[in-house]
């Protein structure tokens, strides 16, 4: 995108909305610009009117005016600032809740992309480069474009001979400015994904400061940092270089223009063609419509590194969510019958080696009658996960097709399919809240009552008592205050209280001890009954039971059957069994 479309989209989409506040703000600023202007006026007065004419009304009269003048211009100032300031800041928020919802409509393969440290530096960073791009930039510009308007039809008013010559340095000015703005920009580009970069590692090692403390790595990490952050300090200082350069060398070209000035205006008034005042109202003017010049130099840099930003935010806003509904999505009924997964075969995107074409899923047939327990099992990495992760959308087929009652799952509402099942993910994953929020999260109206049931029924009910605040405990990061076991039971509670009719275990009961683990079981068939479970499971004891056992092993199922059928086939599963049982 050219900068000029850029610049349309985000007057079309962001600027827009505060349009009404803008032209308040920008009506604001030309009185400033007018009393400004009007400040180099008084000199011509003060100079001319008292300390030429000797006139004791003027004498009187100014310094009330420069007052009213002073104050006048201060309320000016207030107002639009404080638009100003609104309007930056509400671009902030809008912005930084659109990519939250944006991000969070991706699939699971935009995250496993997506390292989490970019992310988070694009709301907090980019999108503060941005604001700053739209309210200081866009419309300081305004403001200072105005300034010097007012100033130049000052300084031509008074002497326009005299402004003519102030204007020879002009052509030497822009120059710096235009080669400074690209400059800019292509720094606040690299200096941004370096940012992205050390939050990344900052995200990466303060999560798992565990592993870097077993390892000993704390030096290794401190100086992977302390590269990253080096290189953003030299990006920094090529910044801070030609930013401070731009200062004196700006102030370098006024300086030139007002020696010509001296020294033209100077030779005026001494062969009397024009007055003291006059000459030093002019050169009052072109000072004051120095620094407005100056800034323009200045915000250009904001600019074009809010520029390069916005630019970084729309290739992330354009990114379309692999997984959508489809313009006709109806909803999911309630689930009765059967679930069919036709000839699948499934790859993931990055992935050309796993196994024969890198399919993870090859020529899958099953049908699930609802109500039914499968038990999934096989070799790791056979692709049992992927083949659950498939239900629920968080990733779509390549080919074949997953039916739910004669409905493809393609072509309904991601919310009424995922709205039907329930899961036990092989990671466990809590938030940093409390047990009773994270039971909660599943359904978020229920009652102390049902929390409760659920946490009993998954065996949780024992710790969660013990613990400081009872359900009110707060269990930290990743549920970090408590054993893997509890983190499991907390998430099969969790699974639990939605209550929906498929429900999906992906290794939900591999933390817990054998004690536990049969109590918890004997809670999960109980709750089998009714409802139609995927179970995956490595202890092949926690399967024993289930309605049908399914082997899958490179993508396929090689064998199925009751436990004892399979035990009789001496398979692949009859290995497994007695490896485990040996
Ligand atoms: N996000 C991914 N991107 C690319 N390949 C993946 C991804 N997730 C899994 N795979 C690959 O797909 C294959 C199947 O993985 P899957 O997680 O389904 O196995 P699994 O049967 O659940 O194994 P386990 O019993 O160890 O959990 C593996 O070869 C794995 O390397
Ligand atoms: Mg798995």
């Amino acid at each position: 995108m050219t900068n000029k479309d850029l610049i349309k989209r985000l007057y079309r989409e962001v600027i827009k909305h505060y349009q009404n506040r803008l032209i308040i703000a920008a009506i604001c600023m030309i009185f400033v610009a007018g009393f400004t202007g009007a400040q180099a006026w008084l000199v011509k007065d003060l100079l001319d009117k008292i300390f030429l004419e000797k006139n004791t009304f003027f004498l009187e009269v100014l310094p009330l005016v420069v007052v009213g003048v002073f104050f006048a211009k201060g309320l000016f100032y207030y107002s639009y600032s404080m638009l100003l300031e609104r309007v930056g800041q509400s671009v902030i928020r809008d912005f930084r809740i659109k990519l939250f919802n944006h991000i969070h409509k991706q699939s699971l393969d935009f995250f496993n992309v997506m390292p989490t440290g970019t992310l988070i530096s694009r709301i907090i960073s980019d999108v503060t480069l941005l604001q700053q791009a739209v309210s200081k930039a866009l419309v300081g510009a305004v403001r200072d474009l105005f300034q010097v308007l007012i100033l130049l039809f000052v300084v031509f008013y008074m002497d326009w001979k005299l402004a003519m010559v102030s204007f020879i340095v002009l052509p030497v000015a822009i120059f710096p400015i235009v080669r400074f703005g690209k400059l800019f920009r292509k720094l606040s580009t690299k200096t941004q994904e370096e940012t992205a970069m050390v939050s990344n590692t900052l995200h990466e090692t303060i999560t798992g400061n565990r592993i870097v403390k077993a390892f000993c790595r704390e030096k290794y990490e401190g100086d992977r940092l302390a590269v990253q952050v080096e290189s953003l300090f030299q990006l920094t200082m090529k910044d801070a270089r030609y930013r401070c350069l731009q200062h004196p060398l700006m102030e370098c070209i006024g300086g030139i223009a007002i020696a010509a000035i001296i020294w033209f205006g100077g030779m005026q008034v001494i062969h009397g063609n024009s007055t003291p005042g006059t000459f030093f109202a002019f050169l009052t003017a072109l000072i004051a419509a120095y620094e407005p010049v100056k800034a323009i130099s200045n915000l250009n840099a904001t600019l074009q590194q809010g520029l390069a930003a916005v630019t970084r935010i729309y290739s992330l806003l354009d990114m379309k969510p692999d997984i959508q509904n489809s313009p006709h999505a109806a909803l999911l009924p309630p689930f009765t019958h059967e679930i069919v997964f036709k000839d699948i075969n499934f790859r993931y995107e990055e992935d050309g080696n796993a196994g024969p074409g890198g399919r993870v899923l090859k020529d899958l047939n099953l049908t699930v009658p609802a109500g039914q327990a499968l038990a999934i099992v096989g070799p790791s990495g056979g692709g049992k996960t992927t083949l659950t992760n498939l239900i629920p959308r968080f990733i779509d087929l390549q080919d074949g097709s997953i039916t739910i009652d004669g409905h493809d799952i393609r072509d309904v509402t991601t919310d009424s399919l995922r709205n039907q099942i329930s899961m036990v993910t092989q990671q466990t994953i809590l938030f940093n809240d409390t047990v009773r929020n994270n039971i909660a999260y599943s359904r978020l109206d229920a009652s102390m009552e049902e929390i409760e049931a659920a946490a009993n029924a998954a065996h949780a009910l024992g710790f969660i008592n013990e613990l400081p605040k009872g359900f009110d405990t707060v269990i930290g990061e990743g549920g970090a205050r408590l054993s893997g076991g509890e983190k499991q039971r907390l998430s099969i509670a969790r699974a639990l209280l939605k209550n929906a009719p498929i429900l999906i275990l992906d290794e939900a009961t591999s933390a817990l001890d054998t004690e536990s683990e049969q109590e918890v079981q004997k809670a999960l068939e109980n709750l089998m009954k009714n409802r139609t479970t995927f179970v995956i499971a490595h202890r092949l004891s926690t399967i024993r039971n289930a309605d049908r056992i399914i082997v899958v092993q490179n993508g396929q199922i090689v064998e199925e059957g009751s436990h004892e059928f399979l035990m009789e086939m001496d398979g692949v599963y009859r290995q497994l069994h007695n490896i485990q049982y040996k």
